[in-house]
């Protein structure tokens, strides 16, 4: 193989230039061509693209976003549309293709190498940390970070006034970005997606810390809770209660800011084992963190498999919060 094209495609994150540098510095070190990919699958359909060489890819690791951009593209569940993808691929000579998405581009990408019989390796990337069969998507630990020092800052005003507060992170369909937030930042209390929230047993624990001499409390609430938002849940807490409570929606804060050193390191290894896999002539395979260790597997694993919340750490927020 000769040349290899690269996209990032969905819902950006911080990890993103890290991991394109290593495929760049990967490929290029064993003499195989780059074609960067702008704007994900859209770029694709409009043959927008820019040959990425060693300095390209200088001064990057440290730097939020991704140099190639992102886009969502509906159109791309279609066959013809692959199809026209494959022709665009195959004018440029590529031989095989490193897509970084989340669990709808990663199916995208499935559905692109088994239509067109092209070698396909995805790298699992979003905040959400839900792309299945992988224990770590890129992203994901900035993402804590970022909300666990914004929410530690409302903890100074929540203790002063001595009030509740919601507030919602990212997280449409999966919990996992919450749950991890809230043990990290001391939360009372955290809404998920996965599990039916009940609004006596919220109201009676958060009365019960209360009762218990906390000045304040914090809920996480994942965006796509069953309840609703965070402004509907404190309405609903406001109804029942004495509360007043307030609300902060981090929104998209959490997708940017220059990457942790765990994203710039899983970037690097993420990055590498998805070119050596392309070049080993395997397709259709996802680079996955399983146990520590970084390994391929099915690509169809990616969306076809659902994360499951950790019931242990499920269980730890109620501990850690009493
Ligand atoms: O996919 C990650 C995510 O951060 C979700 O949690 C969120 O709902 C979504 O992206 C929002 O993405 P956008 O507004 O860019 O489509």
């Amino acid at each position: 193989m000769k040349r290899i094209a690269l996209l990032t495609s969905g819902g950006d994150c911080p990890g993103l230039n890290p991991c394109i540098r290593s495929v760049v510095r990967t490929a290029v070190s064993q003499g195989v061509e780059v074609v960067g990919v702008r704007r994900g699958w859209r770029g694709l359909l409009e043959n927008d693209t820019v040959s990425l060489g060693l300095r390209d890819v200088a001064g990057i690791v440290h730097r939020g976003g991704t140099i190639l951009h992102s886009s969502r593209c509906p159109e791309f569940h279609e066959a013809e549309t692959r199809a026209n993808a494959a022709e665009t691929l195959a004018q440029l000579g590529v031989g095989g293709l490193v897509v970084l998405g989340g669990n709808g581009t990663l199916r995208g990408a499935w559905d692109l190498s088994r239509q067109m019989h092209l070698p396909v390796v995805g790298i699992p990337k979003t905040i959400d940390n839900d792309v299945g069969g992988s224990d770590y998507a890129l992203g994901f630990d900035t993402a804590i970070n970022t909300a666990v020092e914004a929410i530690d800052k409302i903890r100074d005003t929540a203790t002063s006034h001595e009030r509740l507060f919601f507030v919602e992170v990212m997280g449409r369909d999966r919990g996992i970005l919450a749950l991890h937030v809230a043990i990290a930042c001391g939360a009372e209390g955290v809404l998920i997606p996965e599990t039916a929230t009940n609004y006596q047993d919220l109201l009676e624990s958060l009365e019960r810390a209360r009762d218990a001499g906390k000045a304040s409390s914090i809920v996480v609430v994942a965006e796509g809770d069953d309840a609703g938002n965070a402004y509907e849940i404190a309405r609903e807490i406001e109804k029942r209660s004495d509360y007043e409570p307030r609300v902060s929606v981090l929104g998209y804060i959490q997708r940017g800011g220059s990457p942790s050193a765990q994203d710039r390191i899983a970037g690097g290894r993420f990055g590498k084992l998805a070119v050596d896999t392309l070049l080993a002539g395997e397709e259709n395979r996802l680079v996955a963190l399983r146990g520590g260790i970084v390994e391929t597997i099915n690509l169809e694993r990616a969306w076809s498999e659902t994360p499951r919340i950790d019931e242990e750490m499920h269980a730890l927020t109620k501990v850690l919060s009493s």
